[in-house]
């Protein structure tokens, strides 16, 4: 690829000078062009090939703050797998399958927080570091070894604000797995950006009616800003002006706002791209960590079946903008119902792309040298599906 993976992205200073140089220029970041097949949306034996190799890789999770106090606990199913994170007395985050180990039921349903896990059915209970706790009628289970049946933990690490989950059917001695753990395990290049939004204040889980890899394009490019988001976020932003940085598997593609125009009167050393920019970081494969004036959104996009997908929401912030957002809510809604209003368009788009495809009239989906984010996205998919063959 043109774009060479990097270890980390760019310091702020640099996206600035970038950023300006485009604006002056009428360009933006270019790389290779990419044709997708359409029948890699439409087929549910890749659907099925693509769900497996998802499973023998890491993939962010969840990020921290939604689980900040010990006892609290969340679920998500994660590539088909039903799982669930929870903070220990320890302090530690674990993730766990959320199955009870008697017959089976989900034992985490939504949100909470608890002391322990009691599953609803029967009532064994389990401790948050997943030990088997108590039994009612033990003397009903001849020969259970409860020190042995326990929760079933899977690998994890909280790194930089968010708890990274590794293989669900891991394969063994698999560097593979191993480098791709790596590349979300330092958090070097979106730390400073997500730790501060230390505080959920928002979580919204919705089935869509598409392909997850178009949900994922969704965001690696800002050439439809003009056409799809024409009253939303065209007036403030720029159509076609992206800086994109690969790091590892992983890329950031930042959308300046066209405030960024007044750092030119003013010195470097003041500059900052707070408020002036959207950074989108892409973590490879299906999670997006996006920059918003007062606010950061984890996306996780989950593949459910060919053509639907869960996207979950978490919106964090800063404990100052959730406090003076509890005093005064009305203060804020105009750049959050902005950026629900860019987000219909934008999935109203992918709606669209899904339901067009079958339509007979392409053999490969086209992306363009402004869109080569996407490219990479796609030949990185397409590497690790052919170490997993
Ligand atoms: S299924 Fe959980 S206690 Fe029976
Ligand atoms: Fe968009």
């Amino acid at each position: 690829m043109s774009t060479p993976a990097t270890a980390s992205v760019a310091p702020d200073v640099e996206i600035v000078r970038r950023i300006l140089a485009h604006i002056d220029a009428g360009t933006t970041d270019e790389g290779d062009p990419w044709r997708e097949p359409v029948a890699n949306y439409l087929d549910p034996a890749r659907f099925s090939a693509e769900l497996a190799m998802l499973r023998s890789f890491p993939s962010v999770y969840l990020p921290a703050a939604a689980i900040p106090n010990p006892g609290d606990h969340v679920e998500r199913t994660s590539f088909g797998v039903p799982l669930f994170a929870v903070r220990g007395h320890d302090g530690r985050a674990r993730v766990f399958r959320n199955s009870c180990r008697h017959r089976g039921l989900t034992l985490v349903e939504g949100p909470g927080c608890a002391h322990a896990l009691v599953c609803r059915y029967h009532g064994w209970t389990y401790r948050l570091d997943g030990e088997l706790s108590h039994v009612p009628h033990a003397e009903a289970f001849p020969g259970l070894d409860v020190s042995g049946r326990g929760l079933v933990e899977v690998g994890s690490r909280e790194v930089d604000g968010l708890i990274v989950i590794g293989p669900l059917t891991p394969r063994p001695d698999d560097r593979h797995a191993e480098s791709a753990m790596a590349a979300l395990s330092d958090g070097g290049a979106w730390r400073d950006k997500l730790l501060p939004a230390e505080r959920l204040v928002y979580v919204d889980a919705t089935p869509r009616p598409m392909n997850w890899k178009v949900l994922v394009e969704q965001f690696l490019e800002g050439y439809h800003i003009r056409s799809t988001h024409k009253n939303t976020f065209y007036p403030i932003q720029y159509d076609d002006l992206n800086v994109i940085e690969a790091f590892g598997p992983n890329t950031r593609i930042t959308f300046p706002y066209q405030n960024i125009e007044r750092l030119r009167d003013r010195s470097e050393a003041t500059w900052t791209t707070d408020r002036r920019v959207t950074y989108v970081y892409h973590l490879f494969p299906n999670v997006m960590v996006a920059t918003f004036p007062d606010q950061v959104l984890v996306v996780v996009i989950d593949p459910v079946e060919i053509d639907h997908t869960t996207v979950t929401i978490y919106a964090l912030t800063t404990t100052a903008v959730a406090e003076a957002l509890s005093r005064a809510p009305e203060g804020t809604t105009g750049g959050l119902s902005l950026l629900a209003a860019g987000g219909s368009e934008d999935n109203e788009m992918s709606e669209g792309v899904q339901r067009g495809l079958h339509a007979g009239a392409n053999d490969f989906v086209e992306f363009g040298t402004h869109e080569s984010a996407i490219g990479r996205f796609h030949a990185t998919l397409d590497q690790r599906l052919e170490w997993c063959r």
